[in-house]
């Protein structure tokens, strides 16, 4: 059978498939099913400096081609997610802290805070869509530079940054270059497509309610994006930074797509929401078979190897 292992940053991943930030990743029971799960990694909530209840219900909604949200980032506050790790090594995978400054200055406080922690890595947020007042800080690359320049030197934890998606070439540019300039390991490309807005024809009202209706889209709807995201960052990063793609992964064959397009390994958000913990053991065997069927030995074989038309 071919293998799904992967290793980044170092750090040995027992499959390339795990969840994604913030679908049931909040509680320390939810966290401890993802460890027992067939989920290569057991990655956590993006948390904030104090706990948030988030935005008014309702926040989420399943769309026919995958979900639309307006969290507002509800979670228990870092201290929690710092001490964490220490219950879920049983687990043997490893563990992501995801982090999501207020402000500029909270994001070294927040990394420091995790790199003297129990986790294995550390996934910087600069893409969350869904806090009230709040820009996604990846879309102003001058902010996203210095609050990188926070983090330098911070700890040995590697360092990995959360996008949003990008749409134009240029966009694509200035962000590799912002990248380039840090000891950043890896990228995980992206977070929802910001502020869409679905509509109920019936009830003549949106579907959620924070912010008149407008949420992040997530699922089907957001798979092409997300692997252009991946295939140009892979072209402009190269081997210096490995990525992990995310966005409408539902089966193995979207895995295997992410892979060729230069993904080290994929992350399940919308999937995991609706199917619940069996996605991720079904979409790492559905891998392997693809990678069989196609002679890979290994996903790690096949990453990037997109083909020419
Ligand atoms: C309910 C919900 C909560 C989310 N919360 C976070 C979060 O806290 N941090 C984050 O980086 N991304 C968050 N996301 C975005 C997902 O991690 C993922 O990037 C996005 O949903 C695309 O993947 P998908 O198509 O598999 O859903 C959230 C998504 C959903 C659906």
């Amino acid at each position: 059978m071919a293998s799904t292992q992967v290793t980044i940053a170092g750090i040995h991943f027992p499959s390339c498939v795990f969840n994604a930030s913030g679908p049931r990743d909040v509680t320390l029971p939810e966290l401890r099913e993802i460890g027992a799960s067939g989920s290569g990694a057991i990655v956590m909530k993006s948390c904030t400096p104090e706990p948030r209840d988030g935005n008014e219900e309702p926040r989420y909604a399943d769309l026919p081609l995958g979900s639309i949200n307006s969290m507002g980032l509800p979670n228990l506050g870092y201290t929690q997610y710092c001490e964490f790790p220490k219950d879920l090594a049983e687990y043997g995978k490893p563990v992501i802290a995801s982090l999501a400054g207020m402000q500029p200055s909270d994001f070294p406080v927040l990394v420091e805070a995790f790199q003297k922690s129990d986790v294995d890595l550390i996934e910087v947020n600069l893409s969350c869509p869904n806090v009230k007042g709040k820009p996604q800080i990846g879309y102003d690359f001058e902010a996203s530079d210095a609050i990188l320049s926070l983090l330098d030197g911070l700890g040995d934890k590697p360092l990995g940054v959360k996008l949003p998606p990008y749409f134009d070439f240029v966009h694509f540019e200035s962000m590799a270059a912002v990248l380039k300039k840090h000891k950043i390991a890896f990228i995980t490309c992206v977070n929802s497509i910001g502020n869409a807005l679905v509509i109920d024809a019936e009830t003549e009202r949106p579907v959620i309610r924070p912010k008149g209706g407008f949420g992040g889209l997530g699922g089907q709807y957001l798979k092409p994006t997300a692997l252009a995201n991946v295939r140009k960052f892979h072209e402009l990063l190269g081997d210096r930074v490995q990525i992990i793609g995310v966005g409408g992964v539902y089966t193995g064959t979207d895995a295997f797509e992410f892979v060729l397009a230069g993904a080290d390994a994929v992350q399940v958000g919308t999937a995991f929401m609706q199917e619940g913990l069996g996605c991720f053991a079904r979409i790492d065997q559905e891998l392997q078979a693809i990678l069989d069927r196609k002679g890979y030995a290994s996903a790690a074989d096949a990453k990037g190897k997109l083909k020419a038309l």
